[in-house]
């Protein structure tokens, strides 16, 4: 297995860096290669701006994703996006390590996937019949990637009819909107729960079961989405009414 980490905490002594080390450490010792990128330790550039693609003609209307996707297949991206883009390039598996904050990733990480995913790499790849392939198919087909976060929050409150919304549909936007969209298969998410009153023993606890996670990282089946490609989708990209009858909501989308 090879497996990016991306891991987007600023403080090196924190909980999270400390469970980042766990990870590394433990999938190293099963004989795995590791490749990091510690946002805030190189630094990232979280926005996308104009240096993010060359000037086009003066003339042109600019459209962010147009030019990112002609600076792609021109190669012209940044140093440091193509450097990320290398990375996944070389992965089968992206761990996504993350504080939860305001319910997402930290805007660092945001930043990462508006720079690193581009049109071209991540999505808005078409297959041969000209078919835009995404959800379940895309640029990253074939890669597994999981969430590693942890949360403030009580387990209770993050579940079904919990106060902060159901964990699942929190992290939708990540593994149906980002993850699947691109082709990823998005594996259960590690989440460690009360984060914000661990002590010395909980610590200890959750780098015992992010060692287990790592035994199963490999062989862990992901979550179950509908493929685009798969007809359960009309033409609108609305899903067929035979299907989760007068349901709507976030979990009509699992297969
Ligand atoms: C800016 C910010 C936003 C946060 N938002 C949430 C949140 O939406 N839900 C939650 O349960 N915890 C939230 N928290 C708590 C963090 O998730 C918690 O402090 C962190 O997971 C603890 O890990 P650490 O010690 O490694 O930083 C937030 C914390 C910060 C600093």
């Amino acid at each position: 297995m090879k497996t990016l980490w991306i891991f987007a905490h600023p403080e090196t002594r924190s909980l999270n860096a400390t469970l980042r080390d766990t990870g590394v450490a433990a999938l190293g010792e099963r004989g795995h290669e590791v490749r990091q990128s510690d946002l805030y330790a190189m630094g990232w550039k979280p926005v996308v701006d104009r240096e993010d693609f060359p000037a086009r003609n003066a003339q042109d209307r600019l459209l962010i994703g147009e030019a990112q996707e002609h600076a792609h297949h021109r190669g012209l991206l940044s140093p440091d996006v193509r450097a990320e883009q290398e990375k996944i390039a070389w992965a089968d598996t992206l761990v996504f390590h993350f504080p939860l904050w305001w319910l997402g990733p930290p805007a660092i990480l945001k930043g990462w996937f508006d720079r690193v995913l581009v049109q071209g790499f991540a999505f808005g790849v078409k297959d041969p019949h000209g078919r835009t392939r995404r959800y379940g198919d895309g640029g990253l087909a074939g890669k597994r990637a999981m969430v590693v976060t942890s949360v403030g929050a009580r387990p209770s409150s993050f579940g079904p009819r919990g106060i902060h919304g159901f964990v699942d549909d929190i992290l939708f936007p990540l593994h149906h909107g980002t993850f699947w969209y691109t082709g990823m298969a998005p594996l259960p998410p590690f989440v460690l729960y009360g984060a914000d009153r661990a002590g010395a023993a909980d610590a200890k606890k959750w780098q015992e079961q992010l060692r287990a996670r790592m035994d199963a990282l490999e062989t862990l089946a992901p979550l179950a989405y509908r493929h685009e490609a798969g007809g359960d989708y009309d033409a609108d990209l609305t899903l067929r009414t035979h299907l989760a009858p007068g349901r709507t909501g976030l979990d009509i989308h699992a297969a």
